[in-house]
């Protein structure tokens, strides 16, 4: 589709700050001629415009309240989540039970059942506690609703959230997010960043399958599909204006003068989220991804720099998954899929110890969900991941959050 294709070409240029607008005012400009003229891809969906069921309310207690840092509120990487908590539609401290993130995200922005349920839950396994809801996890950093709560738990350690979550739900080369090798932090919005910038930039680059693959390529297809205001006129894609993008990304001011101000995330007045019944649901976001890596190979490639910068390789998929899987063939059928979810369940029992006493639990939901996912494409298991595959590489060996990539 015309309008991702520029969207992501325009990404892969490493940009600053104030080269922000000027790039979304040319992706506004070719998305409001492209989108709505592009059928979706099954062709079989007409699309209704219902402006009110899909009015998304801002006022009175969804009312714009920003963070209060001192008083220990948390915001991270996903401008998404933080929005919704900034609206109170989630916890307006940023901690948030899995299945508060399910039902916002779907009925906020009308996320898909299946991926919301997917990445939820993911999030409560890999960065807070599936054990118990209470208190959730942090959509930031650590925080201290979890101390005692999960006490007696079998709770490992401390839950470092999702800006803690380097390498298992963070990745390098986000979007618009630093590297947390580079930047110091992996949350803060820094300027368009992409892959090509995180090879000449960061010694310590890594693109992990999970992280890189499903998380980071998200949030490249997210903002177009679920940020876009939806209209009469532009019922399936909407339209994704400057306006819109700097509030949903925190970015205020005038194009020569922009003011990016941490965890301000917005919902805009008078937006209206995807159609009841459209919503973004897993086939798609696959679709989006294979037709990204069809145009940028780097986007499903699995590597990293090995120790300088500039010195990527990518990992020998053939060798990583003991033949089961191979990197040309991955945008054939189900494959690019079944390898993430399968190197993900190979790879999810060793990183499980190092967050519950007892990992048997986690595991068993994390299987549950990739199956209630994926269970349909008859994915080939691979039996053990070579992870000496990953010996090369310094920045998989570094996670915040204890040993092993996702
Ligand atoms: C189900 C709940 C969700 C969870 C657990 C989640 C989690 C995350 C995480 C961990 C990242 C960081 C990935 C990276 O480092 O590259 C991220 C990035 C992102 N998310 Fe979400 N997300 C969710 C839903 C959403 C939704 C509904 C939207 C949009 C409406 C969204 C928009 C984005 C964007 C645009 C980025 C990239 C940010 C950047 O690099 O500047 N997310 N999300
Ligand atoms: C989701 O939240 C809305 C509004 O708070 C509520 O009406 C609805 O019942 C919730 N749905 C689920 C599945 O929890
Ligand atoms: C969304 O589109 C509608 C219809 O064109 C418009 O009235 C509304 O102001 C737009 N909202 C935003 C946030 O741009
Ligand atoms: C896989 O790679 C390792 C080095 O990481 C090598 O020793 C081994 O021979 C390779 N195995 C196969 C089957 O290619």
């Amino acid at each position: 589709m015309k309008s991702f294709l520029l969207y992501t070409a325009l990404a892969a240029f490493p940009l600053t700050v104030s080269g922000f607008p000027r790039v979304a005012q040319e992706a506004a400009l070719q998305l409001s001629r492209s989108v709505g003229a592009v059928p979706r891809s099954n062709g079989k969906r007409a699309v209704m415009f219902d402006p009110a069921a899909q009015l998304v309310d801002v006022t009175g207690a969804h009312a714009f309240t920003p963070p209060d840092f001192d008083a220990g509120d948390q915001r991270g990487p996903c401008p998404g989540l933080n929005a919704l908590a900034n609206h109170n539609y989630l916890p307006h401290d940023g901690v948030a039970a899995w299945i508060d993130i399910f039902n916002q995200t779907v009925s906020v922005y009308g996320l898909g059942e299946d991926i919301a349920a997917f990445l939820a839950v993911y999030g409560a396994i890999f960065d807070g506690s599936i054990v118990s809801l209470d208190p959730g996890y942090s959509i930031g950093g650590p925080t201290s609703l979890d101390e005692n709560i999960l006490e007696g738990l079998g709770i490992l350690g401390t839950p470092q959230g999702l800006s803690g979550s380097h390498n298992k739900y963070e990745s390098d080369a986000s979007s618009c997010r630093y590297d947390l090798y580079t930047g110091g932090n992996d949350y803060k919005l820094i300027s368009l960043n992409m892959f090509l910038k995180s090879v000449n930039e960061n010694p310590q680059f890594f693109y992990a399958p999970f992280a890189g693959v499903i998380a980071s390529t998200g949030g490249f297809s997210f903002p177009p599909r679920m940020m876009s205001n939806k209209s009469a006129e532009y019922p399936d894609n909407g339209i994704l204006d400057k306006e819109v993008l700097k509030s949903f990304f925190s970015i205020s001011g005038p194009d020569d003068d922009l003011t990016y101000t941490y965890g301000h995330e917005q919902i805009p007045a008078n937006f209206y989220r995807r159609a009841i019944g459209n919503e973004y649901i897993f086939a798609e976001f696959l679709e989006d991804t294979a037709m990204f890596a069809s145009y940028f190979p780097e986007m499903i490639s699995i590597g990293g720099n090995t120790g300088t910068v500039d010195s990527y390789a990518a990992i020998d998929l053939g060798n990583l998954t003991g033949g089961v899987y191979e990197a040309t063939t991955l945008l054939e059928g189900n494959n690019l899929a079944c390898f993430v979810f399968e190197s993900l369940l190979a790879a999810a029992p060793d990183v499980l110890k190092g967050g519950y006493s007892d990992p048997s639990g986690p595991m068993s939901t994390l299987l549950d969900n990739v199956n209630t996912l994926i269970g349909n494409y008859a994915c080939p298991t691979i039996e053990s991941l070579n992870e000496g595959q990953f010996a090369d590489y310094p920045g998989a060996q570094t996670t915040s959050t204890g040993g092993g990539i996702l």
